[in-house]
């Protein structure tokens, strides 16, 4: 049986926003329980585990997120976790030096797209939750999804938010489920990749690959989300074989995860993973990262493998090193500038200017 490297921890699907490329935040939900928390972990450990993503839906909005990252770690587990930013400045020292790749969304270098994108208010507490990290020695990583119409924000992220902060930006290209998200015009892929050969850029290669070959073909497939990947739902639940195509959900009775893992159904998810008609074009990134990861004899494999040394020797040395240096103030654009830019943007012709090709 194939060792599963990740797993997808949804703490909540509950949300205080509500993203258009997004639905999660219309399930109702409830929060995972630590206990049930606490078996899943040992298990998890046990199946050969090495990162647990705790996410969401907002997983800060579990209040005590801190502690299950804390077990977390304790079980010698890498954490990660991914926030839209609302909550963070509040929560921040609790989470101090517990979430080993922490990343703060941001769809824009501009409050109103920003806030237009995410449903809600929140492109001041981003700012804020980048100033109070860089305080506490933490080096978020910036996660920008890149539409079709967000792509020409590329460089003022970059250059504004993640460049004089020596923070990563991470260029995630959108993926469609459910009539959700978008195809990514060719046009847009080849300027994201021209523009991660810079410094503190993060685009794994391979993503677009797959986006041109008109992503995972049932008949030949390269998704390994079942052998790669353990999805826990806050319900308590193994989701088969992908969150974003829950066919099936096994609930964790008294047997535990682990026994569960070995069932002959979870064996038949393994077996028919990326098999599926709905499969046919599939792209989405978070079971292809470890699917591509885990699959040395794909190209796939090797197109990720420089993009994950570079981001790997930025995160581990520079950052390392930086954070060391102690407390830092962030360098950041004026919030009453960035609202009148973005208003004389919208005056100019409403168009963006188009990214040039590096
Ligand atoms: C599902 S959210 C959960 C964490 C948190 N609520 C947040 O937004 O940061 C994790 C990341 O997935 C991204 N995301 C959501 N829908 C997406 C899609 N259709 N394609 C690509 N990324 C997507 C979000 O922008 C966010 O950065
Ligand atoms: S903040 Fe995250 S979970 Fe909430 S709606 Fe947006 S992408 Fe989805
Ligand atoms: S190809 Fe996509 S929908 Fe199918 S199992 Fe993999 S991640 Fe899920």
């Amino acid at each position: 049986m194939p060792v599963p490297v990740l797993a997808n921890y949804y703490v909540t699907y509950r949300c205080n926003a509500k993203c258009g490329f997004c639905d999660i935040w219309e399930k109702p939900s409830p929060m995972i329980d630590l206990r049930d928390a606490e078996r899943n972990l040992d298990d998890l450990k046990r199946l050969g585990v090495r990162i647990v993503d705790f996410t969401g839906g907002e997983p800060l909005l579990h209040t005590r997120l801190h502690e299950l990252l804390k077990m977390a770690k304790d079980r010698g587990l890498r954490t990660t976790v991914t926030t839209n930013g609302l909550l963070y400045p509040k929560r921040a020292k609790q989470l101090q030096g517990l979430v080993d790749l922490l990343h703060f969304s941001i769809d824009a270098p501009y409050p109103k797209a920003h806030n237009e994108s995410r449903g809600v208010d929140c492109f001041a507490k981003l700012m804020e939750s980048i100033e109070v990290a860089l305080q506490l020695g933490e080096r978020p990583d910036l996660l920008f999804t890149v539409t079709n119409e967000s792509y020409p924000y590329l460089d003022i992220i970059y250059e504004r938010f993640s460049k004089p902060n020596g923070l990563t930006l991470i260029i995630n290209p959108v993926f469609e489920y459910e009539g959700l998200g978008e195809m990514l015009r060719e046009e847009v892929m080849a300027k994201m990749e021209a523009f991660a050969k810079q410094p503190y850029v993060y685009l794994n290669p391979a993503f677009l690959a797959l986006r041109r070959k008109g992503g995972n073909d049932p008949e030949a497939p390269v998704c390994k989300a079942v052998s790669t990947t353990v999805v826990i739902s806050p319900f308590n639940e193994i989701v088969l074989p992908c969150y974003h195509f829950g066919l099936e959900k096994l609930p964790i009775g008294e047997e535990g995860l682990y026994a569960l893992w070995q069932s002959d159904k979870v064996a038949w998810h393994r077996e028919m993973e990326g098999r599926h008609d709905i499969c046919r074009g599939c792209t989405v990134n978070c079971y292809f990262e470890p699917s591509f990861a885990t699959s040395p004899l794909t190209p796939y494999f090797w197109q990720s493998l420089p993009s994950k040394a570079r981001y790997a020797w930025t995160k581990f040395v520079l950052q390392r090193l930086d954070a060391r240096r102690g407390p830092k103030d962030a360098v950041l654009p004026d919030l009453d500038d960035l609202v009148a830019e973005e208003e004389r943007r919208a005056a100019g012709d409403g168009a963006m200017v188009p990214l040039p090709v590096l």
